[in-house]
């Protein structure tokens, strides 16, 4: 399919967490298309084994590319740490953004030498946690939590019930009592809860959401490959989901601040994604 100014930006992930980098890349590109891929029939990525994960995130990139994306923004720590460097080696002409926790700004901000990492088990399992940590953490105490359950509660939308607050309040109690003054969201569902992350850790805690600097990086590869849309026009959203197309469609004005039309798709031997009627 040829490149076009018009052509979108296609962005994945697992469910509504790259929602949290798609409304950064809608405030920076109001002019910019987009196709967004949630793959919520299959979430979360999370617990699955890296290869899975590697599978689901190719044939998703041939999806976003089939609906002509000019750029692919891997909105997921999880998918990025299982396959950001594989989709770069086997779709050569392809850029791509991806997610990594941002170890490096907050070891630089820290006054405490504590930093608090919220993210899946996959991306602390993965090499590129590891090299970030290699080459960042300079001898910052980096204090993690999986925070379990806590992306199936903001897929269901809650926010700031009691579930929700449960599992904040047991990852952040211990990295609170060892004096962390910062926190890294790992994980693209997580920016949705930063009310209630603030809540409990106290305003004196500084919480880095990516999402913004993932969003300029797109800008900055866009306007180098000349590929910039039209800023006088207003750029629309198309959403897929391999899930409920109602659920996600509510969610919308909720996470994102719009609302769109959400198209569901299925998963043929879990390697091909099809376009599925009504
Ligand atoms: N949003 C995904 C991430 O950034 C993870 C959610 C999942 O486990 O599926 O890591």
């Amino acid at each position: 399919m040829p490149m076009l100014l018009t052509s979108p930006i296609g962005i994945f992930d697992s469910g509504v967490g790259g929602l949290s980098v798609l409304k950064a890349i809608r405030a920076q590109m109001p002019e910019e298309m987009v196709v967004y891929f949630g793959d919520q029939g299959h979430i979360p990525y999370g617990s699955r084994p890296m290869e899975q994960i590697r599978e689901f995130s190719e044939a998703i990139t041939n999806f976003l590319l089939a609906r002509g994306a000019k750029i692919i923004v891997v909105a997921c720590n999880t998918a990025s740490a299982a396959a950001l460097k594989y989709l770069r080696g086997k779709f050569l002409h392809v850029q791509f953004v991806g997610m990594e926790p941002a170890v490096k700004p907050a070891a630089e901000a820290t006054q405490t030498g504590r930093v608090g990492v919220l993210a899946t088990p996959a991306t602390f399992q993965g090499a590129l946690y590891a090299s970030v940590v290699e080459r960042f953490a300079n001898g910052v105490e980096l204090l993690q939590s999986t925070c379990n359950g806590l992306v199936q509660q903001i897929e269901r939308g809650n926010l700031h019930g009691a579930e929700t607050r449960r599992i904040l309040e047991n990852a952040l109690r211990p990295m609170l009592e060892k004096n962390i003054d910062t926190v890294v969201l790992g994980c693209t569902h997580y920016p949705f809860v930063i009310p209630l992350i603030q809540e409990i850790a106290g305003e004196n805690v500084r919480v880095i959401d990516p999402a913004p600097a993932v969003a300029r990086q797109v800008k900055r590869l866009l306007e180098a490959g000349g590929l910039r849309n039209d800023p006088s026009v207003r750029g629309d959203v198309r959403f897929y989901t391999s899930g409920d197309p109602d659920a996600l469609k509510s969610l919308l004005p909720v996470l994102l601040g719009e609302s769109g039309e959400v198209e569901r798709v299925g998963w043929r031997h879990d390697s091909v994604v099809v376009p599925l009627e009504g």
